[in-house]
């Protein structure tokens, strides 16, 4: 393990890249797709808590945590410890078709820990992305609805049904069309009008309630709203106090699934597990991914249990009338 703590940090030795960066990007041009765009000459080569180390020994503060990734910081001793057992006893089981413990354990452990008073069950994923993607799948199943909601400046990831969710930049869609249909944005809360006490009046609801569902959205069609607590691309707006009950409100009045995307916001990274849990608000469903394993690509959708009513695959022929 790497200690940087006696050192003065940051500490930066050569011109950026240094030589060794230099030699990286040269071969990173060649080989690597154009669609990532690093936006600095950072080459990483070791990390310790919040400092990085790079391929030509410079140092620096990582105030990023690999977008909120690394929520522990880097290879924390308990996290690298559990990395290197359980990579000695087993690497790979298919969740889907056999029973594992730490697979039940995780599980009863997110169940616990996410906020209201409902029984929770969780379902896992690879990335943030594909969280969110389960959560629009079960939404849909759940509801039987097929149309969605969701915010400008919101990102919820690159794949389709989370591309389509996000209302953030042309980038991501651009010359990827078509996207996901029936998903309907409409402006994220950045203040309230009564100053943060903003319950049923806040503009959030009069948006969505006021614009949308009396013009193009029918709400008994919608299955889901989706919202971040904290938008993290669109610039990092916490949604106003009263917003989010406002919004739980308005999802019971409907029927609708209140999913919040904590994949950036949760796990410890805004002072309680759940950023959710500074509302007061318990949602439907809640999609994790990034801090929940520290580095590791790990996503989870924790639902209440009586949302994730999605039957085992062999049974699942209920819309279609397969007998
Ligand atoms: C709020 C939010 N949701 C979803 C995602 C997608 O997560 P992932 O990159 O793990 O697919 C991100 C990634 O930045 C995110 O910030």
């Amino acid at each position: 393990m790497f200690q940087f703590d006696h050192l003065t940090v940051p500490d930066i030795r050569t011109p950026l890249p240094g030589p060794n960066g230099a030699e990286m990007l040269a071969r990173d041009k060649l080989y690597v797709s154009p669609s990532y765009t690093p936006m600095y000459p950072l080459f990483v080569d070791v990390g310790s808590g919040s400092v990085i180390r790079d391929v030509d020994g410079n140092l620096f503060l990582d105030f990023t945590a690999g977008i909120a990734v690394t929520n522990t910081g880097h290879c924390h001793p308990e996290v690298v410890a559990a990395i290197q057992d359980q990579a000695a006893k087993l690497l790979h089981m298919s969740g889907t078709d056999f029973y594992y413990r730490p697979q039940i354990d995780l599980a009863e452990k997110l169940a616990k820990i996410a906020p209201g008073p409902s029984p929770k069950k969780v379902f896992f994923a690879n990335s943030g992305a594909e969280a969110i993607e389960g959560a629009l799948k079960l939404a849909r199943w759940h509801t039987e609805r097929n149309r969605v909601v969701a915010f400008f400046g919101a990102f919820h990831g690159r794949t389709y049904g989370a591309m389509s969710l996000s209302g953030s930049k042309l980038v991501h869609r651009r010359g990827f069309s078509p996207l996901v249909p029936d998903i309907h944005h409409v402006d994220f809360p950045r203040a309230c009008p009564e100053g943060g006490t903003c319950a049923d009046k806040c503009r959030l609801i009069a948006n969505v309630e006021d614009t949308i569902f009396k013009r193009t959205c029918p709400p008994e069609e919608v299955a889901a709203i989706f919202v971040e607590p904290i938008q993290g691309e669109g610039g990092y707006h916490p949604i106003p106090q009263g917003c989010l009950p406002a919004l739980r409100a308005l999802c019971d009045k409907h029927g609708i699934l209140l999913v919040v995307d904590e994949v950036q916001s949760g796990m410890g990274r805004t002072g309680k597990m759940f950023a959710v849990e500074h509302y007061g608000v318990e949602p439907d469903i809640i999609c994790s991914a990034k801090g929940i394993a520290s580095g590791m690509p790990l996503g989870a959708i924790i639902a209440k249990a009586e949302v994730m009513d999605w039957p085992p695959v062999a049974t699942r022929a209920r819309s279609v009338g397969i007998p």
